[in-house]
């Protein structure tokens, strides 16, 4: 098993507030690892600084592939491999599905131009999209967006995909669909995997491993089992009215 992604000492403060503080983890090659925690517990801001759409506070390490992402710029570090899904879709408008998809795809080092518009077509029936490649992003239903939203980032071959929230909005139905497709991709292309979601029934059935924020701090880590046991994380959900119950009653 060879690591694929080293934090350490990373730290974001907005003014007074420290979003992210002293967190430290590594992601094995071929894991998905769950990222928990409640509203505002610094999750997406973790993806913000690993994306690198965000700096770092001075003095942090990121690693990936036994690069340093330090100062590196977003678009290179999704050339290098990593690639993320938003908490709200962010398709390009103004573009068919397919142009979505074959533009997730453009300037990863990873990816050949000639290949590209196959391996869009190909993503798009991966992910439940056939016969919509032509159509405008801007007319497809919210749970289309989701899976385009896959598609695209998948275009540039990732090694590490960071799903925010993948499941928000969405009815049960679609939610087992997309847990799927996440399932699928994952097998299929070996593909190294990080998910916030506060679904936490899926969630917990997706991931081998959680890491728990709160505050900032990791809290936690452990199984998906031993997670909802600790009484910290208990306290970080139940505490303040949050559903890890749920979680609970699942993992027992
Ligand atoms: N660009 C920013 N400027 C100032 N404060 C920010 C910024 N981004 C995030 N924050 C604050 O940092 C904290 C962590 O936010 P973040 O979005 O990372 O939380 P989260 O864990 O993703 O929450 P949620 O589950 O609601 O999506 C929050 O208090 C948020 O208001
Ligand atoms: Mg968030």
């Amino acid at each position: 098993m060879t690591t694929l992604l080293k934090v350490s000492n990373l730290n974001k403060h907005f003014g007074g507030l420290h979003a992210v503080k002293n967190v430290a983890f590594t992601i094995t090659r071929g894991e998905v690892v769950g990222i928990l925690g409640p509203n505002g517990a610094g999750k997406t801001t973790l993806y913000n600084l690993l994306t690198g759409f965000i700096p770092p506070d001075a003095g942090a390490q990121i690693e990936f592939e036994g690069q340093s992402l330090m100062g590196v710029a977003p678009h290179r570090i999704a050339g290098l491999g990593i690639s993320r899904t938003f908490q709200l879709c962010r398709p390009f408008v103004g573009m068919t599905v397919l142009e979505n998809v074959i533009v997730g795809g453009l300037g990863s080092a990873r990816t050949s131009g000639p290949g590209l518009a196959d391996r869009a077509e190909a993503l798009l029936k991966q992910v439940g999209l056939v016969g919509k490649e032509e159509t405008p992003v801007e007319s497809l239903s919210y749970g289309d967006q989701r899976r385009l939203e896959i598609a695209r980032a998948l275009a540039a071959k990732p090694a590490l995909l960071l799903l925010d929230e993948p499941f928000a909005g969405l009815g049960s139905g679609e939610i087992a669909d997309l847990s799927e497709l996440i399932r699928s991709v994952h097998a299929t292309e070996g593909l190294t995997v990080m998910l916030i979601e506060h679904k936490l029934r899926e969630f917990m059935r997706l991931v081998d491993r959680v890491i728990a924020l709160d505050f900032g701090e990791v809290i936690a880590e452990g199984t998906p089992e031993n997670i909802v046991k600790e009484p910290s994380v208990i306290e970080a959900y139940i505490g303040r009215g949050d559903p890890v119950g749920e979680a609970a009653g699942h993992a027992a």
